[in-house]
């Protein structure tokens, strides 16, 4: 099968290009940008009309070609090498997995943690990069929670004093998913790493719009599912793990893909020396291939376009808040955060989503505050739209 002809559907194709060029015409990529003023992409990516371009060309792999070669392993490893190249790490390093959750007990139950041990996190974790590690208490071991300061941040500092010897995990969201605030992810790795424990982030709220490599991230493992701005599908996400470390984890499942071998009868078993022994039965075929287009694509946009629309984009509605005098609790500088703007409207937050809800703008309720969160499909209008709604809803 030509998996490239496949997927390189002409008009598809001239739509990405336009899309490259003009910003307009990639928000015309996403048919909901004309229904919402959606700031919620934190919460659930816009899937844009690739997404449906792609399932088709899935549907038409499905129907001419039968048995080995439809659906058929190879393009699971051609999705790998798309979303290696655009997401900056070696293809052996990447594990095509489920969502942020699998990636996380794939460390936590792979990494032989004993008793006594303990993992770091912090309160400014998501539910999925807390229970993977608080699950692990019932083995006995500790997971320390650090505490934010009033401006919602942990400090550094409260990591160098968490870390000792018997540290086997650190894991730390790039960009936190209520305050929207960037960690440092080289000082915590660097931290954890004085200890000889492994750092791990979540990648989530980061990946398709910080122009980063996760191998030159300072991380030892990244992990990211795929809904939000990988524009990939719920059940589609990566997990990278630095090289040197795929070796010291055993994967918690394993099947016919886990192995060197696929002969059932060899005497020893011996696991893929790559990220491939974390993938075991028949995968995501769909959301996978999903994910390689749309990495193709994002690649193609340029993430550090995507980066710099995102960015003016954010800037412009934090400067009306300041003038409107709404409280912004995220930080202002770039480096220290991303696509999430959280915001003190001194009113109950969920009266004011439902407020913006009746007038068809989505934001979402995180830690008590409005948390507006931006892409590149958004555009000025729909930050205008959103500060008019804001100065009518903003207490005294
Ligand atoms: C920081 C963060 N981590 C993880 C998730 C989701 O986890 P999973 O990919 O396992 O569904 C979200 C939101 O959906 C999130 O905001």
């Amino acid at each position: 099968v030509n998996v490239t002809s496949v997927r390189a559907d002409a008009a598809v194709l001239s739509s990405v290009e336009a899309a490259a060029r003009d910003w307009n015409a990639f928000r015309a990529a996403f048919p909901t940008t004309g229904k919402f003023t959606y700031l919620d992409t934190a919460r659930k990516g816009l899937v844009p009309v690739w997404v449906e371009a792609a399932m088709s060309s899935w549907m038409a792999d499905v129907y001419d070609n039968a048995g080995f070669k439809a659906f058929s392993m190879e393009q699971i490893e051609s999705a790998r090498e798309d979303i290696a190249a655009t997401f900056g790490a070696p293809s052996e390093c990447l594990a095509l997995i489920k969502n942020t959750s699998e990636g996380m007990n794939i460390i936590a139950q792979g990494l032989g943690i004993q008793p006594g041990e303990n993992v770091v996190i912090s309160v400014n974790e998501h539910e999925n990069n807390t229970f993977p590690w608080r699950y692990l208490a019932r083995k006995g071991i500790e997971v320390r929670i650090l505490a934010a300061d009033e401006n919602a941040t942990i400090p550094l500092d409260a990591y160098a004093k968490a870390i000792d010897r018997k540290t086997r995990v650190v894991s730390v969201a790039w960009v936190a998913y209520g305050a929207g605030i960037r960690s440092d992810i080289p000082e915590i790795a660097a931290l954890a790493r004085r200890h000889s424990a492994v750092s791990v982030v979540d990648g989530i709220q980061a990946a398709g719009i910080i122009n980063q490599r996760v191998d030159d991230l300072g991380a030892d493992a990244v992990i990211c599912g795929g809904h939000k701005t990988l524009l990939s599908l719920a059940g589609a996400g990566f997990l990278y793990l630095r090289k040197d470390l795929i070796g010291d984890i055993a994967p918690p499942y394993a099947a016919k893909f886990s192995f060197t071998s696929l002969d059932r009868t060899v005497p020893n078993l011996e696991l893929a020396p790559d990220a491939r022994r974390f993938e075991y039965g028949n995968p995501n075929f769909l959301g996978i291939w999903v994910q390689s287009n749309s990495a193709r694509i994002i690649g193609t946009i340029g993430l550090d376009r995507i980066e710099q629309r995102v960015r003016t984009l954010s800037d412009r509605l934090i400067a009306g808040l300041d003038t409107l005098r709404i409280r912004v609790r995220t930080p202002r500088r770039w480096e220290q955060r991303a696509g999430i703007v959280s915001m003190d409207f001194g009113r109950r937050a969920s009266e004011i989503v439902d407020a913006l809800e009746k007038q068809r703008i989505i934001v979402s309720e995180r830690d008590k505050f409005v948390r507006a969160s931006l892409y590149a499909c958004n555009d000025e209008a729909d930050i205008e739209r959103f500060l008019n709604a804001a100065e009518s809803l903003k207490g005294n």
